[in-house]
C-alpha cells in the first residue's frame, strides 16, 4: 500500500517534469530557417525560459514524410517549415502541428505534416526528444 502510493506519486512527478507534448507547457514557439524549434517553456518553481532544439535531433524524413525519430536528421532534407498549415489532421489541427516540404529522394518535395507534440518534450525547461 505504501509502496503503491510512492509509485503513484513518482509517476505523477515524472509526468510533471517530463511532459511529452511541449506545447502544453511552452508558448511562443517558432521554427527558424536552420531547422531549430524555439520556445519559451515553463520551468518548475522558476521563471519561464526561452530555449531551442535542433529538430534534426528529433525528426526523420522517410521518403518525403516527416516522422518522430531520434537523430533522424530531417532538417537537412526538409524546407519551408512552419506552424499553422493544418491539413494533416481532422480539424481543428493541433497547435504544434508543423508543415514542411520534404525531399522524397527522387526529386519531389511533397508537403508533410507532423504534430511536434508527439516528438518534443519540455524537460525542466529544456526541449528534448521525444
Ligand atoms: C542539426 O543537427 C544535425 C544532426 O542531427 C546537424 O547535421 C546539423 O548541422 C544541425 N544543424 C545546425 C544548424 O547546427
Amino acid at each position: 500500500m505504501r509502496l503503491t502510493s510512492a509509485l503513484v506519486a513518482l509517476a505523477a512527478l515524472t509526468t510533471a517534469v517530463h511532459a511529452r507534448g511541449f506545447a502544453d507547457s511552452c508558448h511562443d514557439y517558432t521554427i527558424d530557417s536552420n531547422g531549430y524549434l524555439k520556445a519559451t517553456c515553463a520551468v518548475p518553481n522558476a521563471a519561464d525560459k526561452t530555449t531551442q532544439i535542433n529538430l534534426s535531433n528529433c525528426l526523420g524524413n522517410a521518403g518525403g514524410r516527416l516522422q518522430c525519430q531520434v537523430n533522424g536528421g530531417a532538417m537537412g532534407s526538409c524546407r519551408r517549415c512552419f506552424f499553422g498549415g493544418g491539413k494533416a489532421s481532422v480539424p481543428p489541427p493541433p497547435p504544434a502541428e508543423m508543415e514542411c516540404d520534404c525531399g522524397d529522394g527522387q526529386g519531389g518535395w511533397p508537403t508533410s505534416w507532423i504534430d511536434l507534440n508527439n516528438c518534443v518534450s519540455n524537460t525542466f525547461g529544456t526541449l528534448t526528444c521525444p
